[in-house]
C-alpha cells in the first residue's frame, strides 16, 4: 500500500519522520479532504438553488448545518448527524424523474444532464453539494484532514458514506411514479450489489403508494464483457426481491438512448452502428 516516493534514504527517513509520516504514512485508506471544500459546496448550493428556481434555499445555513460533521471524530459521523443538513435542503423530486444506480456514476451524470432528463440523487441539492467530494476531520485534532479519510475499509461510520446513506434515504422517499434504475452489466462482482447504497440505503425506503412500477436497464460497456442481463445472477436476485415487495418491474437490457451516449465515444464500433446505411456513408467518407 505504500505510496510511490515513499522510499528514501535511512537518514533521510530518520531526520524527516514526522514528515514522512505526514507525507507518506496516511491514516486512512481514501482521500483526504478536498480543497476549497466550502467554497464548491457554496458555490454548488447557489448555482443549483438557481437551476431550479428554489428561492426559499439558504446555502449559508444549510452550509453550517452540514459543517457540524467537520467537528466530529472521522469514525463517528452517523447519518442521522446530516438530519438537518437534510432538513434544510431538501426538495420535492419531480414525479419520474428519479434514476438510482450501481457503478455507473459517470454515465449517469451525463446521461441525466445537469436535471435536464433525469435527476439522480446527484441531481438533487442535498447530493449535488457533496458529489465527488470527500471531507473527515483529523483524528485527534480539529482540524480538517487533507491527507486522507476512512472510508468503509476503515470504519462503517465514516463521514462521507454516512452522507450518502442519509442522501440516499431521502431521496427514495421522496421518489414517486416510474422508478428508473441503472445497473453495469459488465462489472465483474455483479449488477446489483446485494450490500450497497441501492439495496440497503434506498429500497427499503421506496413509498410503495406513491410507486407506479420500475423499469431496470441493464448496461453493458461497448464491446463487452457481457457479465450479467436481465434474469441472470445478481440482476435475478433484484427482479426477485422487487417482485416480493409486490413492486410491478420490468428489466431493459441496453436501453436504447443510454447506449447510444455510450457510443459517442465508440462510433465505429460494429455495436454503435445505426444502421446499414450509416455504415456505407461512413466507410465512403
Ligand atoms: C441565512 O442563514 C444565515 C445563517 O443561519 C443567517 O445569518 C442569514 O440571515 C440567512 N439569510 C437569509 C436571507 O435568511
Ligand atoms: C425538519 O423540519 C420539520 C418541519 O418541516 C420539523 O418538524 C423537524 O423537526 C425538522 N427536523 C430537524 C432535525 O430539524
Ligand atoms: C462498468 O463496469 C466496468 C467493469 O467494472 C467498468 O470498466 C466500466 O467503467 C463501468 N461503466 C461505467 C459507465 O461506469
Ligand atoms: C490518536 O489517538 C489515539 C489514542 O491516543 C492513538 O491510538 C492514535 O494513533 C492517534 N492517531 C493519530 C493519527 O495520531
Amino acid at each position: 500500500m505504500a505510496a510511490e516516493g515513499c522510499t528514501g534514504p535511512s537518514w533521510l527517513q530518520q531526520l524527516g519522520l514526522l514528515l514522512l509520516l505526514a507525507r507518506c504514512g496516511a491514516r486512512w485508506s481514501g482521500p483526504g479532504t478536498s480543497l476549497h471544500l466550502e467554497t464548491i459546496f457554496l458555490g454548488r448550493c447557489a448555482e443549483y438553488s438557481t437551476l431550479l428556481s428554489l428561492q426559499t434555499k439558504n446555502c449559508t445555513s444549510i452550509w453550517e448545518a452540514f459543517k457540524v460533521v467537520l467537528g466530529k471524530d472521522p469514525c463517528s459521523v452517523f447519518p442521522s448527524d446530516y438530519d438537518l443538513f437534510i432538513n434544510l435542503s431538501r426538495h420535492s423530486i419531480p414525479r419520474e424523474k428519479s434514476l438510482f444506480w450501481e457503478n455507473n456514476h459517470l454515465l449517469v451524470t451525463s446521461y441525466a444532464d445537469n436535471t435536464r432528463r433525469f435527476l439522480p440523487l446527484s441531481d438533487v441539492l442535498y447530493g449535488r453539494v457533496g458529489d465527488f467530494l470527500t471531507w473527515c476531520r483529523q483524528e485527534n485534532a480539529s482540524g480538517l484532514d487533507y491527507q486522507s479519510c476512512p472510508t468503509s475499509e476503515d470504519c462503517e461510520n465514516n463521514a462521507v458514506d454516512s452522507y450518502w446513506k442519509r442522501a440516499s434515504m431521502q431521496y427514495s422517499r421522496d421518489s414517486s411514479g416510474v422508478i428508473y434504475v441503472m445497473l453495469n452489466g459488465s462489472e465483474t462482482t455483479g449488477a446489483y450489489p446485494v450490500k450497497g447504497f441501492f439495496a440497503d440505503f434506498e429500497i427499503p425506503y421506496f413509498q410503495k403508494d406513491k410507486i407506479t412500477r420500475i423499469e431496470i436497464w441493464v448496461m453493458h460497456e461497448i464491446g463487452g464483457p457481457n457479465i450479467e442481463s436481465c434474469g441472470e445472477g445478481s440482476v435475478k436476485i433484484l427482479e426477485d426481491r422487487l417482485e416480493a415487495m409486490g413492486f410491478q418491474y420490468s428489466c431493459i437490457n441496453n436501453y436504447l438512448p443510454v447506449k447510444h451516449l455510450k457510443c459517442v465515444d465508440y462510433s465505429m464500433h460494429p455495436d454503435c452502428a445505426l444502421n446499414v446505411m450509416a455504415l456505407s456513408s461512413q466507410a465512403k467518407v
